[in-house]
């Protein structure tokens, strides 16, 4: 059976960063309030002019980097993003002309905060009916141009970023162990389309908007969601929690990730936390996780990784990873 293994991970944040400190300077905000509400300490804001693809194209690059191989062995790029570059073409196609993808297809995947795991699970499947070797899954976001600044309760909870992951098809009939991607498992439920959402687009009002968030709301149902998502991801694979080496949630909120660890019952230590540093990068917040949590050597070969996250629509989903 093919098996979709992870070969690499990158990622780019922008240089400039704010901090909360920064934000109570223009808003009735203060950086207490920001650390004990959602454990957020700063985050990176896009210079200007520099787009969703630049940032995508950066971490698809590290992630090359880290995989020593070349841009032309992708076969297939998938984008998550909810910050596209243009209404159309796909960002995805402007990131494969980018890092030099040549052949092969690019498209972009649109499941706010939930983007990374559904553009993983495609991929995955891409590559397990064998229609792609090499995937590129990258999650990029630009959220500061959705912010409303003058909105205390969302503009401190976000920040720009991307992440990549780079698969590549493997078959471990001879492996004592099966590794790459073991289980993906998504779910969505339009009852609450409003929960979270931008107030424009392209049929509604010919404006981009500004993202609007019931927060409670979303709280309400992140932390039983994420947790059933996670325990039904690790069934499919035959898994048990008590088997998990690391959870890497979301970055949406610390008290949402502490939480869910706690209803899963897993330990603090074996939680990967950056939502400190990069606040909410919605799509992005998987991957960077990831590429922090493999650059300084917490993932290791052989490890046992669930990803989970829930965004707008509302979107949730788990996967379930052997590094
Ligand atoms: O990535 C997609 C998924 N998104 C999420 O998972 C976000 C889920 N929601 C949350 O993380 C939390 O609901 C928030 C962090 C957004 C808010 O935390 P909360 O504990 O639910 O606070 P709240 O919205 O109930 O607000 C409490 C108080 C309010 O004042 P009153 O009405 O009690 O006087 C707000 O006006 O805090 C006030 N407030 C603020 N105060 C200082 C709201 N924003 C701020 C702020 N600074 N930035």
């Amino acid at each position: 059976m093919l098996r979709s293994r992870v070969i690499g991970c990158g990622g780019y944040l922008p240089e400039n960063t704010i901090s909360n400190a920064d934000l109570a300077k223009k808003i009735d905000t203060t950086d207490e309030w920001i650390i004990e509400r959602s454990g957020i300490h700063q985050r990176h804001i896009a210079a200007d002019g520099e787009l969703t693809s630049d940032l995508a194209a950066a971490a698809a690059r590290s992630a090359l980097s880290d995989a020593s191989i070349p841009s032309s062995e992708i076969d297939l790029l998938v984008l998550a993003t909810s910050t596209p570059d243009n209404t159309f073409p796909a960002t995805a196609t402007k990131v494969q002309k980018m890092i030099n993808m040549g052949s092969g297809l690019a498209f972009d995947v649109q499941a706010v905060c939930a983007g990374f795991i559904c553009a993983l699970s495609v991929a995955d499947n891409f590559l397990q009916t064998g229609q792609a070797k090499t995937a590129m899954v990258i999650g990029s976001e630009t959220y500061s141009r959705i912010l409303d600044w003058n909105d205390r309760s969302t503009c401190v909870l976000f920040g720009d970023g991307a992440g990549a992951v780079l698969l590549r098809a493997q078959n471990n009939s001879n492996l004592s162990e099966d590794v790459g991607i073991l289980s993906t498992c998504l779910h969505s439920d339009g009852d609450y389309y409003d929960a979270l959402y931008v107030d424009g687009g392209v049929s509604t009002t010919q404006t981009s908007g500004y993202l609007r968030m019931q927060g409670k709301e979303v709280f309400r149902h992140a932390v039983e969601k994420l947790s059933t998502v996670a325990e039904e991801a690790l069934c499919d694979a035959g898994l048990s929690i008590d088997q998990v080496d690391w959870l890497v949630p979301h970055q949406a909120n610390r008290r949402i990730m502490d939480a869910t660890a706690r209803k899963l019952g897993l330990s603090d230590e074996k939680l990967v936390i950056t939502v400190d540093k990069h606040a909410n990068t919605s799509s992005a917040s998987i991957p960077l996780a990831l590429s922090v949590a493999t650059s300084d050597g917490r993932i290791q070969a052989g490890d046992l990784v669930v990803l989970e996250a829930i965004g707008g629509g509302l979107v949730w989903g788990a996967g379930v990873v052997r590094w």
